[in-house]
């Protein structure tokens, strides 16, 4: 296969990623398309950090298998496997609605393409080259949940999710969500080691939690005495594990339950560069959803 727009991301840590999302919309789907209560429901999936539906492994470090041995040294081949996007769409049973952001214009085209390769789906498929926090409160604010349900998966880089658009997706209770928060990739390096990060720091990392209490939870200051005076002194006192049980709590705070195991996605070197957490604002399928999700997170 050839594409125009190579993406590359993630390394083998993007395949647990993927694989437990194919498992949860799977399940998912099962759900609304047999219960009869359920199949009243819209179903919507939506990726707001859609990417172009592939991920190019031409230059990664990712081991690809024998599938594509023979495609070495072809210059013009690259090696693509599917991203988030193509993975929803190949669940079955299929939702009734897929919803894809993408803020790079090139990617969104790619996106585009999908409806071509989906045609049975076509009609169902829409593309927004938007910022993903602007687009989903809007969407979260118009959308009928008496009659809608979704599944909504964050899959950003870095720390783009805003506070605020949490808020809006735990408010309409009709959606599960999948979360990469990012653990190491992002927050634990913006946490310095002696004293608090700057100012512009500090706000961006407000956003991301919603609060201002992580300076609390993470940092603590103490008097300190050495040859010369008494002083202040701050210091971090979280470690990974601390900042993603405090992000969990915070998902808490705002939706109806959230899993407690969620998975840590590690790097070659064992690094936990993200987490990939779950919660569910619809109460009642909470119960069900988490019960499947964390059964997914756990293996
Ligand atoms: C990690 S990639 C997504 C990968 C995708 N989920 C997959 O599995 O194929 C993150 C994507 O989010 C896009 N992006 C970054 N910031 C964004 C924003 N604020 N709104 C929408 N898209 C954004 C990037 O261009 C990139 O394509």
């Amino acid at each position: 296969m050839i594409k125009t727009t190579p993406h590359q991301f993630g390394g083998s840590w993007t395949e647990e990623k993927l694989e437990r999302i194919r498992k949860y919309l799977k399940e998912y789907m099962k759900i609304f398309s047999k219960n009869p209560r359920a199949k009243y429901f819209r179903t919507i999936y939506v990726d707001a950090f859609a990417g172009t539906g592939y991920r190019d492994l031409t230059k990664s470090n990712e081991p690809v298998g024998g599938l594509f041995d023979d495609l070495e040294g072809d210059a013009e081949v690259q090696r693509f496997l599917n991203g988030s996007a193509v993975v929803a769409l190949e669940n079955q049973p299929p939702f009734s609605e897929y919803l894809f952001l993408e803020k790079e214009p090139k990617y969104a085209k790619e996106l585009n393409l999908l409806k071509e390769r989906y045609v049975h789906l076509g009609s169902s498929i829409q593309v927004h080259n938007e910022e993903a926090n602007q687009f989903l409160q809007n969407w979260c604010q118009q959308t009928d949940w008496t009659k809608t349900r979704a599944v909504v998966f964050l899959d950003p880089y870095g720390m783009q999710v805003k506070w605020q658009t949490l808020e809006m997706i735990a408010k309409t209770q009709g959606i599960d969500l999948w979360i990469l928060f990012p653990l190491g990739q992002a927050v634990n390096r913006l946490l310095t080691r002696k004293g608090l990060p700057d100012e512009s720091q500090s706000t961006r990392l407000t956003e991301l939690f919603g609060t201002s209490d992580w300076k609390n939870a993470f940092y603590r200051t103490e008097m300190v005495t050495d040859l010369f005076d008494t002083r202040e002194q701050t210091s971090k006192i979280a470690n990974l594990e601390a900042i993603g049980k405090f992000f969990v709590e915070r998902l808490s705070v705002i939706f109806e339950k959230v899993a407690k195991n969620p998975r840590p996605l590690k790097n070659s070197r064992e690094v936990p560069i993200y987490l990939l957490c779950f919660a569910v604002s619809n109460p009642k399928g909470a119960s069900t959803a988490i019960r499947i999700a964390s059964y997914i997170l756990g293996h």
